[in-house]
This record gives C-alpha cells, sequence and structure tokens, in this order.
C-alpha cells in the first residue's frame, strides 16, 4: 500500500513511528507537510498537488493535525475524502474534537458525562457563572487548546475576570469549567484504535501543575481500565467519528467525566508506558481503511 502522512514536523516522535511502522508492515510511506499540498477545484473534480506533481495512487492518508494552520490541514484532509482516499481520522470528526466547546455539546447530547462546563462572551456574566460551578479556583479552556497551554487554573474571581477580558479582547472563545480537585493532578488517557482502546496510562501531573500533560512534564504510568471506563472511551470516540482518539478522562467523586477527545494524539509518552507499538497498529487500521474502501465506499461509521 502506499501511505501519506501529512504532518507539519517529519522529525518528530509520532511522524517518525508512524514512517517506520509503515514500512516494517511492508507499506510505502511519506510524510508531507499539509502547507505543502496545492489543493485544486476544477472541472467538478478535486485533486492535489505536491512540489509540482500530481498527487495519484495513494490508499491512505494519516493526517496528524496539531494546533497551527488547523484550517488549512482540515481543507486538506477534506480533498483526500473527495479523491475518494480514506483518512484516518475523517475530516468532519477532526473538526469536531479539535472545538472542545462542540466536543463537549456532542458528547452532552448522547449522555456521556462531562465536568460541569459554561460559555459566555460578556464579562457581566462570569460572576454568576463562577458561584454556578461552586465559586473559584475554576478551570479556563481556549475553545482551541493544546497540550494544555490554553488550559488555566483560576484562583479567585478577579483572576478569572482579567484572564478572560484578555481572550476576549483577542477575539478568541473561551470556556469556565468547574475544577475537578478530588481529581488532584491525575487523569487517565485512554487511545482508542477501531472502536477498541489499544493502550491507557494514568497521568500524573509535576509538582505544583493541576494538568497532566506529558507535555507540560507529566508522568504516564500503564493501566489496566475496568470496563466502564473502556466503554465510555469507545463511546466517546465513536460519537466524534474517530477511528484514533486519545480520549482524556478525569475520575471525580461523581465518577470518571470526560474530558476531551483528541484526533491526533501524540502516542511517545504511551508506548513507552506501555510497551505497545502503537505505530503499528494505526498504520494497520489506515490500511483496513483502505481494504474496505477497495471493496465498497468507506461508511462514515467505525
Ligand atoms: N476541569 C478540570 N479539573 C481538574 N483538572 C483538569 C480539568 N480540566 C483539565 N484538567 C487537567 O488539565 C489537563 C489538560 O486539559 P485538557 O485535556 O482539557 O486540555 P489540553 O490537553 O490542553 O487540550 P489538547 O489535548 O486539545 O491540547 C488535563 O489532562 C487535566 O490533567
Ligand atoms: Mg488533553
Amino acid at each position: 500500500m502506499k501511505l501519506l502522512v501529512l504532518s507539519r514536523k517529519p522529525t518528530i516522535y509520532s511522524t517518525r513511528r508512524l514512517r517506520e511502522a509503515a514500512r516494517l508492515e511492508g507499506h510505502a510511506c511519506l510524510c508531507v507537510d499539509p502547507l505543502r499540498c496545492v489543493l485544486y477545484l476544477e472541472n467538478g473534480r478535486a485533486r492535489v498537488k505536491i512540489a509540482g506533481e500530481e498527487v495519484a495512487g495513494v490508499d491512505a492518508i494519516i493526517p496528524r493535525i496539531g494546533t497551527y494552520a488547523v484550517e488549512y490541514g482540515l481543507a486538506v484532509a477534506r480533498h483526500f475524502e473527495m479523491m475518494g482516499v480514506p483518512v484516518l481520522n475523517p475530516s468532519a470528526a477532526i473538526s469536531i474534537a479539535k472545538n472542545k466547546w462542540e466536543c463537549l455539546q456532542l458528547l452532552t447530547e448522547n449522555g456521556i458525562p462531562v465536568p460541569p462546563t459554561v460559555m459566555m462572551r460578556f464579562p457581566s456574566h462570569l460572576m454568576d457563572t463562577v458561584g454556578d460551578l461552586g465559586g473559584p479556583p475554576v478551570i479556563l479552556k481556549l475553545l482551541r487548546g493544546t497540550q494544555g497551554a490554553g488550559v488555566i487554573l483560576a484562583e479567585s474571581n478577579e483572576a478569572a475576570e482579567s484572564m478572560m477580558d484578555t481572550v476576549w479582547s483577542l477575539g478568541e472563545d473561551i470556556m469556565v469549567q468547574k475544577f475537578i480537585a478530588e481529581a488532584r493532578g491525575k487523569d487517565v488517557r485512554a487511545l482508542v484504535i477501531g472502536g477498541e482502546v489499544v493502550a491507557a496510562m494514568r497521568r500524573v501531573a509535576k509538582e505544583g501543575d493541576f494538568r497532566s500533560n506529558i507535555h507540560r512534564g507529566g508522568v504516564g504510568l500503564r493501566i489496566e481500565l475496568s470496563q466502564e471506563m473502556k466503554d465510555l472511551a469507545v463511546r466517546a470516540a465513536s460519537l466524534v467519528g474517530l477511528h484514533v482518539a486519545g480520549v482524556d478522562i478525569l475520575e471525580s467523586n461523581r465518577g470518571p467525566l470526560v474530558l476531551e477527545v483528541n484526533a491526533s494524539p501524540g502516542f511517545q509518552g504511551l508506548e513507552e508506558a506501555t510497551d505497545r507499538d502503537i505505530a503499528v497498529e494505526m498504520v494497520q487500521q489506515a490500511v483496513k481503511l483502505a481494504e474496505r474502501r477497495r471493496l465498497g465506499p468507506v461508511s462514515p461509521a467505525i
């Protein structure tokens, strides 16, 4: 098979591992920066050129879309879909996962428990909101966060107000979330591939931080998930429409709460914590999609 990994940084761990895994499985694999893809809509059809060459004969795409130029990355993924190439994950699903609010709306609508969360756009609504969430501290989250960078703990009403004012003045949206203090800087990352949890770890924040992201110095420890947690992760991924998803779950006094669903989860921490070859599993999933595609149209469901 001929696989194409869309990634802005060919040297980062996950991208490098995907290329290695594809070769190990006997496939040709090219890694391309999505920004180098030139998209054509012409004479009623879509085509893509890379470095002046027409792209043809690709069996599946593995998009790794980070936070920079998300719209362009999604447009590229969508273009390949128009050309009939299966994309792991579908562009529509990535688009939902990239917007934390939209994702929480979808999960709530389908009965998945999430932390109490509020969105507003006027400073005058803030105090009331913080009160409704049980008072400070509260968590503030940019709708398009990344690796913990857009997640802030506001210790007081004043801190929340000044942070939100700054964000609003930049034209960004931000949501306020109840701080789940009992999670104590720990969460669970479950990796779902093809409707199954293939690996999971507990992430523990570094001293003094409440964010357990590995990129923020958190440490990952392998865990075996309960069936309830597995079902929750699989359902969350499938509702968003993702074949591959990193589902973040907080353990609260009310039970597990889904924090977010990541469409391009990094997997270095998970491979190190679990000894699983996640890259190979992702490649196999892409190949499965390509094989299904050859047999008939790709169904949006998993
Ligand atoms: N409501 C909350 N209560 C307690 N801790 C939280 C809460 N929300 C987030 N955290 C902590 O902060 C970390 C980062 O939050 P979250 O997963 O929502 O954003 P992110 O990882 O920055 O987003 P992205 O994966 O899109 O880059 C979580 O893994 C968790 O440890
Ligand atoms: Mg996260």
